[in-house]
This record gives C-alpha cells, structure tokens and sequence, in this order.
C-alpha cells in the first residue's frame, strides 16, 4: 500500500524549537522525531511513501531520510508545500503519487505504541471509502485540541467536530487514515475553514456524510508530540519509557 506523510506546518506551537529546524526533526528519545511514523507505516506494510513537507528546513528531511531504503522503503518521493494551506491541502500534492491507489496518510507528529497493521489490513480488505483510527481520550481539555467524532448508539459516527468546545465523545481522531483514490477530488471541492485551511476533519465528514467512513480503537498509547511542548514531552517521556511501534 501507498503511504502519504505530512510533515509540514510552521510548528507554532513549539516555538521557539521550530524556529531552527522543522518540527518532525525534532528528537523523540533516541530518534527524529519523523522516523517513528516512517517506521509504523512501513510496519504497516508500506513500501512506496511520499513525504510532503514545506517551509525553510525541507531539505533536512532528504538528508536524514535520503532514497528512504535504510528505512525499508523502496520508493520515496518527496512533495513541498509553498504555503501552510492546512493538511488537506497537503494530502492534495499525493494526487500524481497515489495514481488512481488507495492511500494510507499519517500526520508525522504521531507516535503510537502498538502497531497500525490492524487497520490497513482492514481497509485492503476492502479499500473503498475511508478508515480513521480513534483513541480513547479521557480530558475534555485534551479533546478540545483534536477532532472528536459524534457517535450514535449503533456506534456509528454521525459527524467528526473539530477542536470542539463541547466534546461529543471520549474519543480523539488521530493523525492516521486511509481513503480511497477519491479523496483528491473531495478535496478540490473543500472550502478554506475559520482559519485559511483546508481541514481534514472536512474531507473525514464527507466520507461520513456519504456514510462509507469507518473506524478502529487504537491499543496503546497515542501521542501527538506537536501538540504542544507539554505534549512533546509527554510523547518523549512515554517513548523513553515503554518504545513504540510494538506488534
Ligand atoms: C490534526 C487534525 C485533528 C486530529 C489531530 C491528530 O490537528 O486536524 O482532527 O485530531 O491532527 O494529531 P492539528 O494537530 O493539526 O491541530
């Protein structure tokens, strides 16, 4: 399968780190911070990735990362992102990579102790519409910092807010989806949000809307490390601690 990884942004949050290097460069434990979400989708099954990044320190990405096979991928390109226009807009660059395939996409903030196999070998099973993984989140003022999916008592998700006020579930959105090939034209249709962005949560809420999203708990723990400095440190310290990307 496809991989998608976006490791772009201007980093705001952990200023003033990224004002000399590019966020997902940042050390997590014993590594750059981009080389756990490399490793867990290549433990996925990935082969083929693109890593779309933007802003000044890109070409840092290609001197860590170089043709990628250190890292047991056979094919890395790279996509550039001339101005922050959100995460989707970012995805949007993959279009040429995908080539008519379906895709899984991680944010390259995120860290996870347990393997994400179980989801992709879902979604091949079946690769139309798309997957999101959830993670029980149990501080409302956590939530407020992700998208929070409203669930039915089928336990269907019925919308995904994002950064809600009013948290409609115990659950967080993580950084890591799978779509088939026509998230690019969702895409073109999206309209920038409050912020100037093309959001993500919008293209996740089309795939609801067209009632072909599903979804997966995540075992384990899940760390978006740019978050904010408290939860950079939090993802080092678990990491430290207990590793990542475990079967
Ligand atoms: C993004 C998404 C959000 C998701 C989060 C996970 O937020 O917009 O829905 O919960 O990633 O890492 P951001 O980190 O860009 O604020």
């Amino acid at each position: 399968m496809r991989g998608v990884l976006l490791a772009g942004g201007t980093g705001s949050r952990l200023w003033p780190l990224t004002r000399i290097t590019n966020k997902h460069l940042l050390p997590i434990y014993d590594r750059p911070m981009v080389q756990w979400s490399i490793e867990a989708l290549v433990n996925a099954g990935v082969t083929e990735l693109m890593l779309v990044t933007g802003g000044t320190h890109a070409g840092e990405f290609l001197r860590l990362l170089g043709n990628g096979h250190e890292f047991g991928i056979d094919r890395l390109s790279y996509g550039y992102q001339e101005h922050p226009g959100g995460i989707a807009e970012a995805l949007g660059l993959a279009e040429r990579f995908a080539d008519g395939e379906a895709i899984i996409v991680m944010l390259a903030d995120n860290v996870v102790e347990r393997s994400i196999r179980p989801m992709v070998d879902a979604f091949e099973k079946d690769p139309t519409g798309a997957r999101i993984l959830l993670t029980e989140v149990r501080e409302p003022e956590h939530l407020r910092h992700l998208g929070v999916p409203e669930i039915d008592a089928e336990g269907r998700v019925v919308r995904i807010l994002e950064k809600p006020e009013e948290p409609p579930s115990n659950f967080g959105v993580t950084g890591i989806y799978c779509y088939d090939a026509g998230v690019f034209d969702v895409i073109k249709r999206l309209a920038p949000s409050g912020r100037g962005e093309l959001e993500i949560t919008d293209v996740n809420n089309h795939y609801v809307r067209q009632k072909t999203m599903r979804y997966d708990v995540l075992d384990g723990f899940w760390g978006d490390a740019g978050e904010s400095i408290d939860a950079y440190y939090a993802v080092n310290d678990f990491v430290r601690s207990y590793g990542a990307n475990k079967a």
